[in-house]
């Protein structure tokens, strides 16, 4: 299985890093024939698999559910799992609680925590529960910050930078970063020993990371700037149009699709 040691070594010898969010068990399996290097199961599982309109509603059990899933399709991957919105920033004992639970139903190699959670982190980590931290536009909180670019001035830089070395400090064994300017993103990414892994911040982060369904066309709604879609899976409703047309019609099933074996003489028709 791979460990975060060798996605530290990748850092080291500049080989990029890449990471894709799966959801279940055919994405996961996909994920890891492609041979990307880690597989998110992000809680943007609530936007593109479950219907909602943000994040905010997508559940521990939701996480918990999809992620098992995916470690059953990608069983040598390094799987990252979201602490979900409302799971986290309670207390210590609740926050901690989430995250133990989270990190051992699911097998997952880490938990992504959104948001600078430093006493959370040190706590995690202390207990051995290993956590990607997740800085920059936080999907989580877009009820305050919108979805727009974020750290656009330099006094946001430079707390971002900050902020980045705190999580790094308390323990985070890796970093995302949404949304921010990519000469931001490239001091970060120079300044921390940790993975520096962007999403529409540039191309000097260590690696990257899109979601599934925005990479396929695979019936997302919003497609960002960042976006680069590597296949088209928007034709699945001209298949189910025509799947619908050969029932009705009875062109589905052909001699092809049935077993040949009869049982049942004429003289039974
Ligand atoms: O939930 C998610 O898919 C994420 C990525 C956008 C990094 O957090």
């Amino acid at each position: 299985m791979k460990t975060i040691k060798q996605l530290l070594t990748m850092k080291e010898q500049k080989e990029k890093i890449s990471m894709i969010t799966a959801y279940d068990y055919p994405s996961a399996k996909q994920a890891e024939q492609a041979k990307i290097d880690t597989i998110l199961v992000g809680d943007s599982l609530g936007m593109v698999v479950l219907g909602y309109d943000s994040t905010v509603e997508v559940t521990m059990e939701d996480m918990i559910h999809h992620a098992k899933a995916v470690r059953r399709g990608a069983p040598e991957s390094y799987v990252i799992v979201d602490v979900p919105f409302g799971a986290v920033g309670v207390d210590q004992t609740t926050d901690m609680k989430n995250a133990i639970q989270l990190y051992k139903e699911t097998k997952a190699n880490a938990v992504k925590i959104e948001g600078v959670h430093v006493e959370l982190i040190k706590g995690c980590t202390q207990i051995g529960v290993p956590v990607v931290s997740h800085l920059g536009l936080t999907p989580q909180s877009v009820g305050i910050t919108g979805y727009k670019l974020q750290a656009g001035s330099r006094e946001e830089a430079e707390q971002l930078i900050e902020d980045a070395k705190n999580v790094e400090q308390a323990g985070a064994v890796m970093l995302v970063l949404e949304a921010i300017p990519s000469d931001l993103a490239a001091v970060i990414s120079a300044q921390l020993t940790i993975p520096v892994i962007g999403i529409g911040a540039g191309k000097e982060t260590d690696g990257q990371v899109l979601v599934y369904h925005d990479l396929l066309n695979y019936g997302s709604e919003h497609i960002a700037k960042f976006v680069k879609q590597y296949g088209d899976f928007s034709n699945g409703v001209e298949a189910l149009k025509t799947y619908n047309q050969e029932v009705k019609s009875g062109a589905f099933p052909s001699e092809a699709h049935t077993y040949k074996k009869k049982v049942m003489g004429e003289t039974d028709k």
